[in-house]
């Protein structure tokens, strides 16, 4: 993509944007716009750059080369306190001699907003966190979980154009994760601030954001809705990151492939080495004999035998081999349904267009 801070496409607006340390491209030439009220996840596995991006656009670092602009004004080499940036990281960073009042006033302070509308903004802010009534305590007389939401009033306070989140919800634990998920989700909606979400947490990045961008090794692998992810993985790393798969590799000819043997049927025409990948959830699986299994659309179908299963209530996994491979399949448990045994034989089968099919890099 061409460099063209001139006429950017998004509010945000990322164009070639990348960064190197000593003998490392943390960032390698990321191209991204985010449309206005737009919340767009980074994720991708630690170390992949998402940070690194995130400080870029925040001007707490220089970029190397590449430019981003802001609502159309390049903002590559304006500083941090200029661009009119909102963040929130997963340390809470408040003062902890401040009250919460004084925390979420201190920015509009800084920018020279009068004692009386800076106090003023700072309770509207504390109340959109439900904060209100806390106003007068100090940090660490707050939850971990009200002091993140005091971290995000103090982001929101000086009505930001855009909005940074940096893994803030990775302190908390998974009740709280959910319920903020949802408040953070419903307060960036409500005021539609342009946003973008670091996370490694391919849950929260599916569930929250508009889009997602899958990052790997400081490039993007692809840019897309969750359902574009999940269901049309552009690499094998995306589809692998994103959700649970079986990978096997085999030869193509036409619509179908030879896997050590077995014989699939994939959707589309192919040559040569590919590897395929199945979700495990798509995957049917029912005792031999007792039937069940694969009606409806073409679908493949295998026989195999339990090797292990894996019990968590909601969901049942196992392992089955079949085949001269191993399968893992999982169940939803829709009604009291016991771990089958180890040993059992089960036929196996999946519709030919839930196979994701990749060609090999030969
Ligand atoms: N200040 C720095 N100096 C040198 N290397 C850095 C610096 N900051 C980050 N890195 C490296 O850049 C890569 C990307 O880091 P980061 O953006 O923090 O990843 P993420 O947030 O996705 O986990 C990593 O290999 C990291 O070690
Ligand atoms: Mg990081």
């Amino acid at each position: 993509m061409q460099t063209d801070v001139a006429n950017p496409r998004g509010h945000l607006s990322l164009r070639g944007l990348t960064k190197r340390f000593e003998g490392l491209t943390a960032v390698d030439h990321l191209d991204l716009d985010v449309a206005k009220g737009e919340l767009v996840a980074f994720l991708g596995p630690s170390g992949c750059g998402k940070s690194t991006s995130l400080r870029m656009i925040a001007g707490l670092s220089q970029a190397t080369s590449g430019t981003i602009a802001i609502g159309g004004r390049d903002v590559t080499n304006v500083p941090p306190y200029r661009r009119d940036i909102g963040l929130v990281f997963q340390s809470y960073a408040l003062f902890p001699h401040m009250t919460v009042l004084k925390n979420v006033m201190f920015g509009l302070e800084m920018r020279k907003v009068s004692a009386a509308e800076a106090e003023r903004r700072a309770r509207e802010a504390i109340a959109l966190v439900q904060l209100s009534g806390r106003e007068d305590r100090r940090p660490a007389q707050l939850s971990g979980g009200q002091q993140q939401r005091v971290a995000l009033a103090r982001a929101l306070v000086i009505q930001p154009s855009i909005l940074l989140f940096d893994e803030p919800l990775s302190n908390l634990d998974a009740k709280l994760r959910d319920e903020m998920r949802a408040e953070i989700r419903d307060i960036q909606k409500r005021l539609a601030i342009t946003s973008i979400f670091v996370t490694h947490d391919q849950v929260e990045a599916l569930s929250m954001c508009d889009k997602v961008a899958v990052m790997n090794g400081g490039r993007l692998e692809q840019l897309g809705t969750p359902f574009e992810l999940y269901e049309r993985p552009a690499t094998p790393f995306v589809a692998s990151f994103v959700g649970r798969t079986n990978r096997l590799s085999g030869t193509a000819t036409g619509e179908s492939v030879d896997i050590g043997g077995m014989r699939l049927a994939m959707p589309g025409r192919h040559a040569g080495p590919v590897d395929i990948m199945i979700r495990p959830h798509r995957i049917q699986m029912s005792v031999t004999g007792q039937g069940g299994a694969g009606e409806g659309a073409a679908s493949n179908r295998i026989t195999g035998t339990i090797r292990s299963s894996s019990y968590s209530g909601d969901l049942l996994q196992y392992d089955v081999a079949a085949e001269g491979q191993v399968f893992r399949i999982e169940r939803v448990t829709r009604s009291i349904e016991p771990p089958l045994d180890n040993g059992t034989p089960v036929d196996l089968s999946w519709q030919i267009g839930d196979t994701l099919v990749f060609e090999a890099a030969r």
